[in-house]
C-alpha cells in the first residue's frame, strides 16, 4: 500500500503524509536543517523509537504519558531541553506522539527562539486524524482545557499507521470519536464506511485505518486552508467539543479520554439541535447511536457516567463550559446539525436548554 499525500494550503503549506511505514520519510527531512531534537513520551519511545531511523541518536526528550503533562511546569522543561540541545533558530523539533505531545512540543516550537519548525510525528489514531494538522498548540490552565497556546503550523507531518498496532483499546476508541466527528461534518461517505466495516476498524486492518485517517485529513485540511485562523468555518471542526470540554472539566482532566467525551458531545449536540428544531434529518440520531454503539463508544451522558464512575452533574457539566474559550463572554456556543454535512456554528443555547440537554 502505498503512502497518500495531502497538501495543506494554509500561509505556509505544507504535506501530511499517511501510510505504513510513512517515518522513514523523517531522516531525510531532518538531513538539512540544523541540529533537530525530538519529543516523545515514554510509553512511545519505549514502543517505537526504533522507527525513528537515524534520528534515533538526536536529542530526546521524553516526558511523562497523559494529560498532566499538558501543562507549563513541563513547556519549561522542553524549553530548558530545547536549550541544552543547542537548537538555533533554524532547527527542527519533531514531535513523536500523541496529541499530548503534539500540543506541548508544538507550543514549545512556537515559543523557542520565536519559533521554529516542528514535524509532527503522530502515533495516536486521535492525533493522526486531527491533532497534528492545523496548526493549533496549547497547554491547559487549571480552569480549563488548551487555554494557553498558539498557532503554529508543521513543516511536515509524517502519519504512520503502522504505529497504531500498539495503541490501547481505550486510545483506539477515542480517535473513533473525532473520527465519527469528521465523518457527521463533512464526510458522508466516511460515517457510511464506518457502519459498514466498524469491525474492520476495531480489528485495526490496516488498510481501513489508512482510508480512515486519509479521510479525516482531507476534512480537516479543507476547513483549515479556507479559515487557518478560526475566524468562522474552522468553528464547525469544535462539533461536539464545547460539550466534551465540559465533561472533561467536570471529571478531571485526563479521566475520561478526550475522544470519548467528544463521542458523547456528539449526541448530546444532535439532541440540542433536535430540541431547538434544528435538525431536518431525523434519522441521523439513531444512526448516530447505533454507529457509536458499534465502535464501542458511550452514546450518552449515563452510560458515560457508568464506565468511569463519575458523578457529571448538570451544573457541574454547565459550569465547565463557560470557560470553554470558544464561547463569548463566560456564555458558551455550540456547533449544532441539521443534518449529516450540515452543521452550523456559533449557536447559543439558553440556559435552561442546556441544562435539559445535560440532565
Ligand atoms: N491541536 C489540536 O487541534 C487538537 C485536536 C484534538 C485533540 N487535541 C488534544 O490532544 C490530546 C489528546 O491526544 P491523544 O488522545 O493522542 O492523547 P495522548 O497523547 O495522551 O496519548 C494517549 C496515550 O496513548 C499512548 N500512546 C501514544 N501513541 C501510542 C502508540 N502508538 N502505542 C501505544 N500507546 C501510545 C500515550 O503514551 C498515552 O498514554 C488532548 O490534550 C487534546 O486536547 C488537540
Amino acid at each position: 500500500m502505498s503512502a497518500t499525500r495531502i497538501r495543506v494550503a494554509t500561509r505556509t503549506p505544507y504535506e501530511v503524509v499517511i501510510g505504513r511505514g510513512v517515518l522513514a520519510e523523517l531522516d531525510s527531512e531532518l538531513s538539512q536543517s540544523s541540529p533537530a531534537a525530538v519529543l516523545s513520551d515514554t510509553n512511545v519511545v519505549r514502543l517505537h523509537a526504533a522507527r525513528l531511523g537515524r534520528s534515533t541518536s538526536l536529542p530526546r526528550l521524553a516526558v511523562a504519558p497523559g494529560e498532566d503533562s499538558k501543562g507549563f511546569a513541563t513547556l519549561e522543561r522542553v524549553l530548558d531541553f530545547l536549550l541544552a540541545s543547542n537548537l538555533d533558530r533554524r532547527s527542527t523539533l519533531v514531535l513523536f506522539g500523541g496529541g499530548v505531545v503534539g500540543d506541548l512540543g508544538g507550543l514549545a516550537a512556537a515559543l523557542f527562539m520565536r519559533g521554529i519548525a516542528c514535524v509532527q510525528c503522530p502515533t495516536t489514531l486521535l492525533a493522526q486524524v486531527d491533532s497534528s494538522v492545523g496548526g493549533k498548540t496549547a497547554v491547559n490552565l487549571r480552569a480549563g482545557k488548551n487555554l494557553a497556546g498558539a498557532f503554529h503550523q508543521p513543516r511536515l507531518v509524517l502519519a504512520d499507521t503502522d504505529t497504531l498496532a500498539t495503541l490501547p483499546d481505550e486510545e483506539l476508541r477515542s480517535g473513533l470519536g473525532e473520527v465519527v466527528k469528521s465523518a457527521l461534518l463533512g464526510d458522508a461517505q466516511l460515517f457510511a464506511l464506518l457502519e459498514r466495516e466498524s469491525a474492520a476498524v476495531l480489528a485495526r486492518d490496516a488498510e481501513i485505518l489508512a482510508e480512515v485517517v486519509t479521510r479525516c485529513v482531507r476534512v480537516k485540511a479543507a476547513i483549515v486552508a479556507r479559515d487557518e485562523d478560526e475566524r468562522g468555518e474552522r468553528k464547525l471542526l469544535n462539533l461536539g467539543h464545547t460539550f466534551a470540554h465540559g465533561i472533561e472539566q467536570a471529571a478531571g482532566f485526563g479521566v475520561i479520554p478526550h475522544g470519548v467525551a467528544v463521542a458523547v458531545g456528539l449526541t448530546l449536540a444532535l439532541e440540542a439541535s433536535e430540541r431547538l428544531g434544528l435538525l431536518e434529518e431525523r434519522a441521523l440520531r439513531p444512526r448516530l447511536a447505533a454507529l457509536l454503539a458499534a465502535l464501542g463508544l458511550p452514546g450518552d451522558l449515563t452510560a458515560l457516567r457508568a464506565r468511569y464512575t463519575v458523578r457529571l452533574a448538570s451544573d457541574e457539566l454547565a459550569q465547565g463550559m463557560r470557560h470553554d474559550k470558544k464561547g463569548r463572554a463566560g456564555r458558551p456556543t455550540f456547533v449544532l446539525v441539521r443534518g449529516l454535512g450540515k452543521v452550523d456554528f456559533d449557536v447559543e443555547l439558553a440556559e435552561q436548554e442546556l441544562l435539559v440537554v445535560l440532565g
